[in-house]
């Protein structure tokens, strides 16, 4: 959506401050021994106790509050009593949520605990490859010049990036126009960046695959090689300079 009016102002911050909150506590919260059924229901709470409402939930009928995917487990991983956390994991939580008929979306990629697996690479790749890329945003730009930036600094440091997945316009709905704001440079993608325009930007930073699949339950993405994939994610408003982070309280950067 492109935001027009003091109130849409206030009520996409609105939306954006809770799904921001409820990242960073649930990121707090999780422990090893802890299942993500478990998590997700302290990130619905949170999400009720601000009369917001899960949006993959009401958009798609998503099985969860919010997404969360473990190892090697991409995105839109089910909460399930049967997955439980332990020290080293690799856990992406993705909260996206609706308030008063507007939307934001974040998520992001951390190790929990001590990090066994030396994943942190990967991890900080991602966070500082989401900064370099929302730094270059700005009305004008052109939304394959980020996504050759994003694949571009992810060589540079060894990795790949998921292909099949992309951040999106929002504001009105979870998913809007435009909706292929990819991780690489794909040529025949003319589009810019619009002033005024909200859009969910993220990184998909891989050890080595290119493409997640849906691994046979309808929602989540997984490698098929054991890579590891981090993702991070922030909604904001382009403007003609920096743009407005609206997430920025989940304190993914910090
Ligand atoms: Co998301
Ligand atoms: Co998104």
């Amino acid at each position: 959506m492109s935001i027009e009016t003091d109130q849409e102002l206030v009520a996409i911050k609105a939306i954006s401050e809770i799904v921001a909150n409820t990242l960073r506590l649930m990121r707090e919260y999780a422990k090893p021994g802890m299942s993500t059924f478990e998590l997700d229901e302290y990130g619905g709470e949170l999400l009720k106790k601000h009369g917001a409402k899960s949006a993959p939930y009401v958009t798609y009928g998503f099985p969860g509050y919010t997404c969360i995917s473990v190892n090697r487990e991409v995105a839109h991983g089910i909460p399930s009593r049967d997955t439980i956390l332990k020290e080293g994991d690799l856990i992406n939580i993705d909260v996206s949520a609706e308030l008063n008929g507007f939307y934001s979306d974040n998520g992001g990629s951390f190790i929990l605990g001590e990090d066994l697996n030396n994943l942190n690479p990967v991890v900080e790749a991602s966070k500082l490859i989401l900064q370099k890329a929302i730094s270059q945003i700005k009305g004008g730009v052109r939304i394959a010049d980020i996504g050759r930036l994003i694949e571009t600094e992810a060589r540079k440091q060894g990795f790949k990036v998921i292909k099949n997945l992309a951040g999106h316009g929002i504001g009105r709905n979870l998913h809007e126009e435009p909706h292929d704001i990819l991780c690489y440079y794909e040529s025949s993608n003319k589009t810019r960046f619009r002033k005024n325009s909200v859009v969910a930007i993220e990184t998909f930073i891989s050890t080595k695959a290119n493409y997640a699949y849906e691994n046979g339950d309808g929602w989540t993405m997984s490698t098929r090689d054991g890579s590891y994939v981090a993702q991070h994610e922030h909604t904001i408003i382009v403007t003609d300079g920096q743009p407005i982070i609206l997430t920025e309280a989940n304190q993914i950067w910090n």
